[in-house]
């Protein structure tokens, strides 16, 4: 090639995508999430979208979609038919085992522990272990503790659960737990959780308020204990090709507007935990908020012995620990 021709060919590479892109090109990306619109995982899903679109000027546009199968959510955004998803970790140890660090019962003292260490360089460390697995985990967000509610009896000590099917989600080590507390635990997706308790293939489930509100599981279950017995983040995750896609500039809004999504996800389930104890009364459950959460950690005991040797341990003290 001549040195004309180098030097045109170069300057029509440059100007080829100018001439190419119609002015208001739009990008779109789409993000699923399992819970409704009006739910704290609707509102950190739609946070998002307003604030990407916002700070790009509309160059993107963000496409939330409901999808109540969170497994299926995390594979679609591995091999890339949808962009993002908003998930509970629930599914997500399955793709990246590190994760199940946090799913451990009796964890996090309350909502400031729990966000402290996600936010630290241990839920960078967390997050870090993703791209190995073909994922990528931008933020993590919450769905925060987990309560116990049934159709047969109220649960005040680990004794009343035992025999009870409990679903779980598709999660070994919340398994564990309720297995070890003498529940029979039956792990099945979200969708299919409500004709399970309707026609009585399980007893009982567990949720934090925010969603057990979200998703009138009040009119299927009539016993609610307020066990706080895991907390359950949430996590942002996408495909490694719509992030490496992203100018460096674009990724930096794009991780703004992750972060915007975040806050509005823990203030609305911060709201909803106020709120939740009376709505869940007012809507006819039996409620039981005086716990001896010592007992349930007790008949624990051999799982948590099993997580020192299966999990990271020293991650697990370093958590506990946390200030
Ligand atoms: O129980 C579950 O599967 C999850 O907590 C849910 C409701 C899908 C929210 O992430």
């Amino acid at each position: 090639m001549t040195t004309l021709a180098r030097r045109l060919a170069f300057a029509f590479a440059l100007a080829a995508p100018l001439a190419t892109a119609p002015a208001q090109a739009q990008t779109e990306i789409t993000v699923q999430h399992a819970l409704p619109a009006n739910s704290h995982t609707g509102v950190g899903a739609y946070t998002f979208k307003e604030a990407f679109e916002r700070l790009t000027n509309g160059r993107y546009r963000v496409i939330a979609q409901r999808q109540d199968n969170e497994r299926e959510m995390v594979e679609s955004a591995q091999i890339g038919t949808i962009d993002c998803t908003f998930t509970s970790t629930g599914p997500v140890g399955n793709f990246v085992p590190e994760v199940r660090l946090f799913d451990v019962p009796f964890l996090f003292r309350d909502a400031a522990h729990a966000r402290g260490v996600l936010d630290s360089e241990v839920g960078q460390q967390v997050l870090a272990r993703f791209p190995a697995r073909g994922l990528v985990g931008v933020v993590w967000l919450e769905n925060g503790f987990r309560n116990m509610t049934n159709s047969r009896r109220e649960i005040n000590t680990p004794a009343d659960l035992r025999g009870l099917k409990i679903r779980t989600m598709e999660n070994q080590v919340h398994m564990r737990a309720f297995q070890t507390l003498g529940a029979l635990p039956t792990p099945m997706a979200f969708s299919e959780l409500i004709p399970a308790l309707q026609q009585g293939t399980v007893d009982g489930q567990e949720n934090p308020i925010s969603v057990i509100v979200a998703n009138n599981i009040f009119q299927v279950q009539r016993y609610f204990t307020m066990t706080r017995h895991v907390y359950s983040p949430q996590v942002m995750i996408c495909n490694p090709q719509t992030v490496a896609r992203l100018s460096q500039a674009d990724r930096a809004l794009f991780y703004q507007a992750a972060q915007e999504a975040q806050r509005a996800n823990r203030a609305r389930v911060t709201a909803d935990d106020e709120a939740g104890v009376a709505e869940l009364r007012r809507r006819g459950m039996t409620v039981i908020t005086e716990v001896d959460t010592a007992a349930f950690q007790a008949a624990l005991a051999p799982a948590f012995a099993e997580w020192e040797r299966t999990l990271d341990a020293a991650t697990l003290r370093r958590i506990r620990d946390w200030q």
